[in-house]
């Protein structure tokens, strides 16, 4: 089986195509930080214009490194929500086109689901386990029990853990994207100096919250004497990345608790997206894993962050089980992977 992915939902343009046995032919991704850097973020006017420019070319190119012809494909599998629904369109649309041209199945994948299943074509890890999946868009535990099976332990009540990294980076003037720049100004900071909030520490729940931390830094940053100085923007950095790194780990060891009473056999904890990259947070969460006695699985940073592969791979595993998709799929900006969780209240809930 060889199924094309494309995924266009925020500022990467990809394509990929993934066998069934999960071998990856092609994976080819086009970021558009270039585009986005003067703005401080992702502006999506010029997110979907970029993906319209690139993707056309990008799926040849995945198409020519696979070595293959459209009609060599078993389906073609694009991103159809949730996200920017501008660059959603794009993707959708394009993998439609070249379905009906090529006479194969249509497969929408919900982007979340193509990061939930990842670990499996990394790793071949069996149902069930438990995911954190932090991005620059998400932040939510869940119960990954089966193919469209999931069951959200707990989800962020305003920002996600990505964005949050990104504002303190801009707020201390350190550049974009925020997550790498903050943690390397935060190994030479005193993760100690400065008393920061662990949001939602102790909650008899799995939720997170960062927009409090977020003001807690803003304010305490308007207090330091300006011009703020490389060590005092070092100390900041640390002490919230700690912050984040203590609350995130907190939350977790809450849903590894929960998920180990109704999941036995749970067969890991595994994180997916960019905020997974930093180092702090992962010690955490591989002391919080190892406490639960569940290994702790990180797929290669190249697939934790927004790829093709997981939505070529998310469409091998959908199309094993014929759950095709009519060239009739309307785009969703919003689909929550979990329909029947209980509703979030925050000021800012987006999922
Ligand atoms: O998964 P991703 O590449 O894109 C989506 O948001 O879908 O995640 C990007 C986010 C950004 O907010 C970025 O600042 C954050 O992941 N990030 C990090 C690190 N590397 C990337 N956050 C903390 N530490 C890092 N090393
Ligand atoms: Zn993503």
């Amino acid at each position: 089986m060889r199924i094309l992915g494309i995924e266009t939902s925020c500022d990467e343009t990809a394509a990929a195509v993934v066998t069934g046995e999960g071998e990856i032919l092609a994976d080819v991704v086009l970021s558009q930080l270039a585009e986005h850097r003067p703005f401080g973020g992702v502006v999506p006017e010029i997110a979907a214009r970029a993906h319209l420019e690139h993707v056309d070319r990008l799926v040849a190119e995945a198409m020519s490194r696979a070595g293959l012809g459209y009609a060599q494909l078993d389906a073609v599998a694009a991103t159809g929500g949730p996200g920017l629904i501008g660059g959603v369109m794009v993707g959708v649309a394009t993998g439609k086109a070249i379905a009906l041209a090529a006479g194969k199945p249509f497969l929408a994948i919900n982007h979340l689901e193509g990061h939930a299943l990842t670990a499996r074509l990394t790793h071949k890890l069996a149902f069930p386990y438990l995911l954190l999946l932090a991005s620059g868009g998400h932040c939510q535990l869940l119960a990954v029990l089966g193919v469209g099976e999931y069951r959200r332990l707990g989800s962020t009540i305003d920002d996600a853990a990505g964005e949050a990294f990104d504002k303190v980076a801009k707020m201390l003037d350190l550049g974009y994207p925020g997550g790498p720049a903050v943690e390397k100004a935060a190994t030479s900071g005193d993760p100690a100096r400065f008393a920061l909030p662990r949001p939602m520490k102790g909650k008899p729940n799995c939720d997170f919250s960062f927009s409090g931390l977020k003001n807690a830094v803003r304010l305490l940053i308007a207090a330091l004497p300006q011009p703020v100085t490389r060590q005092d923007a070092a100390d900041v950095a640390a002490g919230f990345q700690a912050a984040v790194a203590e609350s995130v780990a907190d939350r977790t060891r809450r849903a590894l608790a929960e998920f180990r009473t109704r999941w036995p056999d749970g067969t890991g904890l595994v994180v997916a997206g960019g905020v997974a990259a930093n180092g702090a947070l992962r010690q955490a969460l591989i002391a919080e894993a190892t406490a639960a006695g569940l290994p702790f699985i990180a797929p290669p940073l190249k697939l934790c962050t927004d790829n093709a592969a997981m939505i070529a791979w998310a469409g091998v595993e959908r199309f094993r089980l014929g759950l095709t998709d009519g060239l009739d799929f309307a785009p969703r900006p919003r689909w929550p992977l979990d329909p029947k969780a209980a509703p979030l209240k925050g000021a800012g809930v987006k999922a």
